[in-house]
């Protein structure tokens, strides 16, 4: 909140859709009246079978919504379809490979073939609505056919981030019982190869229900073959037909599956539903970037990760708009590679991660201003607080201060964003994400949960429902209802602390629970404890967040070993393996301290306070460690502290 630079709209932004009084007018409404605003917005952004009898019908409590009951109509018809008349010719996708030698403009025509194919042989396979679709692709073209495929016939996708390793594969693989895997050979990042096929045979081996792999081939590599179960994509959607009847699906039917970590257990597979998502998805792809038509719009997430589904998916082409894929990495051949396919493409908005900018920040200016960037219009970010010093970098060289960026704030849990500056609406605060968007109620509540009136500081929580709304965690419906629903009765908790100025801005401050955010990758603390623990020289660990300059937070290890055996590098070298062998690269573990002990409380709660405050180096301010069983381990583990 210390920062006190304001960047007014720009006058290139006058005619923006959204104004600074349009916004002021339409969140008022969306608020006074949610079914009135929300029906407004489903007839001017969706197509429907049939209409809706009720709008809303939500109860927090118990963390129920519902949205557009009784209503019909078909995602991929909304992506696809309905744009053929007008839009056939367009580029739907334009797809970057990973060599800039590679990319390829995908027509809504041609999308619409891909998907129809893929989903024919999906139905030939016995894929039925509501059957599960594992898909774990590398980003190209074929892992977005996979998803509009799916919903094309009503099969709910699950989309499983490429860098995941077997292990995290097979255990989502099961949870929500997949029988059908999307895969390709291999992948390509960074002039690297990825074994997906060999990865996904790994995880099979423990998956007897699955009963088809579709493998892309993309590299062309070495892949082992199950006869009768895996098939390749070329040759099956070559021999379908390149039309397919939509399945008209209800409103609420489920659209997908996508697992993200909490703070306990096992990953949560968060479900969203079809019409509410979809709408939220294509009105705030519409205003937050306020997008034109016939503009070049790249997100640089992954598939694998909402912000993929919602923004490089779902959103963008129920607009009909282009969405630029990207398969590689910012980083090769070097740092200049966004810089040069913003050019190359003319792209004019570019939504990436905190983490991306700070890594091309440290490599200092010259590689940007090898490039023109004049086709920019608008920046954004998205996946965790964005310092204002990265901000400023951002808003300066990149945007050679002419664009606006928005900083988006919003969860898997939510589906769609929440918390942005409208480009011709808000004047921008660096590292603030500012107000919250159409239908977004938000509050601030003390410990007690009494709200805060004003300006404030406390845990950032949602006071009615919107239509992207997490649906439940699939299989496990109490589960929603303790993690979100039950902390603060009546609201739903996002898990961040927020603090809100006199001028009403939001300022995300982080989680307020144990989950990391590791380069914008969201992990839980206990699923890096659980893979260090498998070792059996390991006999418990702690892990913590610590402040990571490009990472935004590393990984900080607290390993205690089984009596008798002896620390040692090589020990060492094995637990980071087990963690990415567990997770995968992501979560490679930053620092491993050797802990002969852990601060427990005398009923053998581990003080993660105090882990959190020897790990970010901050000794002056550990607080009372008297309630400790032995405060003697913390003397020690700060003069042992690692890294
Ligand atoms: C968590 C959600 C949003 C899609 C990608 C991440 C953090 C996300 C921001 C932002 C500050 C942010 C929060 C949130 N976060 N965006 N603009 N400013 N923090 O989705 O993996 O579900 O993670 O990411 O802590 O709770 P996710």
């Amino acid at each position: 909140m210390s920062e006190s630079r304001v960047y007014p709209v720009p006058a290139s932004f006058s005619d923006a859709h959204i104004n600074a009084a349009r916004y002021r007018e339409m969140y008022r409404q969306s608020i006074d009246d949610p079914a009135g605003f929300w029906g407004e917005q489903a007839e001017q952004f969706l197509s429907w079978d049939k209409p809706w009898d009720s709008v809303v019908n939500a109860d927090l409590t118990i963390g129920k919504a519902e949205w557009f009951a009784g209503a019909k109509l078909n995602v991929s018809v909304n992506c696809i379809d309905r744009h053929l008349p007008a839009r056939a010719g367009q580029t739907a996708f334009i797809w970057e490979g990973d060599n800039p030698a590679d990319s390829k403009h995908i027509t809504y025509a041609e999308l619409h073939e891909a998907v129809c194919r893929l989903a024919n042989v999906l139905r030939e396979r016995g894929v039925k609505k509501g059957d599960r679709v594992c898909i774990y692709m590398p980003m190209i073209p074929e892992a977005a056919y996979a998803m509009l495929a799916c919903a094309r016939i009503g099969a709910i996708h699950s989309v499983v981030f490429g860098g995941f390793s077997p292990e995290a594969l097979k255990d989502r693989i099961l949870d929500s019982d997949c029988q059908t895997l999307i895969t390709a050979d291999e992948g390509l990042r960074g002039g690297k190869k990825v074994a997906l096929k060999a990865n996904a045979d790994a995880a099979l081996a423990a998956c007897p229900n699955v009963h088809s792999c579709i493998v892309v081939q993309r590299t062309g590599g070495d892949v082992a073959w199950s006869e009768g179960r895996d098939l390749w994509y070329h040759e099956a959607t070559a021999a379908a037909a390149g039309d397919c009847e939509p399945e008209s699906m209800d409103a609420e039917d489920p659209l997908f599956i996508l697992y993200t970590s909490g703070s306990t257990g096992k990953p949560k597979g968060v479900l969203h539903s079809t019409a509410g998502y979809l709408l939220q998805a294509a009105m705030t792809f519409k205003y937050t970037f306020d997008y034109r038509e016939g503009e070049v719009y790249w997100c640089t997430a992954d598939v694998g990760w909402v912000t993929g589904h919602t923004y490089i998916v779902y959103g963008p082409l129920a607009n009909g708009a282009i969405s630029l894929m990207f398969e590689g990495v910012p980083t090769y051949p070097d740092a200049g590679r966004c810089w040069e396919v913003i050019d190359k493409h003319q792209v004019a908005t570019f939504y990436t991660a905190p983490t991306a900018i700070r890594a091309l920040h440290a490599v200092g200016d010259e590689p940007v201003k090898r490039s023109s960037r004049a086709s920019l219009r608008l920046l954004g970010s998205v996946g965790e607080p964005i310092n204002p010093e990265a901000w400023e970098w951002y808003y300066r060289v990149v945007g050679d201060s002419r664009c606006p960026i928005v900083d988006t704030w919003w969860q898997t849990e939510t589906g769609a964003q929440m918390i942005t500056p409208l480009p011709g609406a808000t004047d921008l605060k660096p590292g603030s994400a500012s107000f919250p968007m159409f239908g977004v109620d938000l509050a601030l509540l003390n410990e007690d949960g009494s709200e805060i009136e004003g300006a404030g500081a406390g845990y950032l929580v949602v006071k009615s429902s919107w239509p992207a709304q997490i649906r439940t965690v699939y299989g496990d419906h109490q589960r929603l209802i303790d993690t979100y629903f039950s902390t603060y009765p009546g609201y739903y908790f996002t898990g961040d602390g927020a603090t809100r100025d006199e001028d009403g801005y939001y300022w995300i401050t982080g989680r307020v629970d144990d989950v990391l955010n590791v380069s914008g990758h969201r992990m839980g603390t206990a699923e890096v404890e659980s893979a260090l623990v498998l070792h059996d020289k390991v006999a418990e660990a702690a892990v913590v967040g610590f402040p990571h300059d490009i990472k935004g937070q590393g990984i900080y290890c607290y390993v205690t070993l089984m009596d008798g055996e002896e620390p040692s590098d090589a020990l060492k070298q094995e637990l980071v393996k087990l963690c990415v062998q567990e997770i995968g690269p992501i979560a490679k573990p930053d620092v491993i301290q050797w802990a002969p002990g852990l601060p427990k409380t005398r009923s053998g709660k581990i003080m993660r306070r105090i882990l959190r405050k020897i790990a970010e180096n901050e000794l002056g301010s550990l607080g009372d460690t008297s309630t400790l069983a032995d405060p003697s381990v913390v003397d020690s583990l700060i003069e042992n502290r690692a890294g």
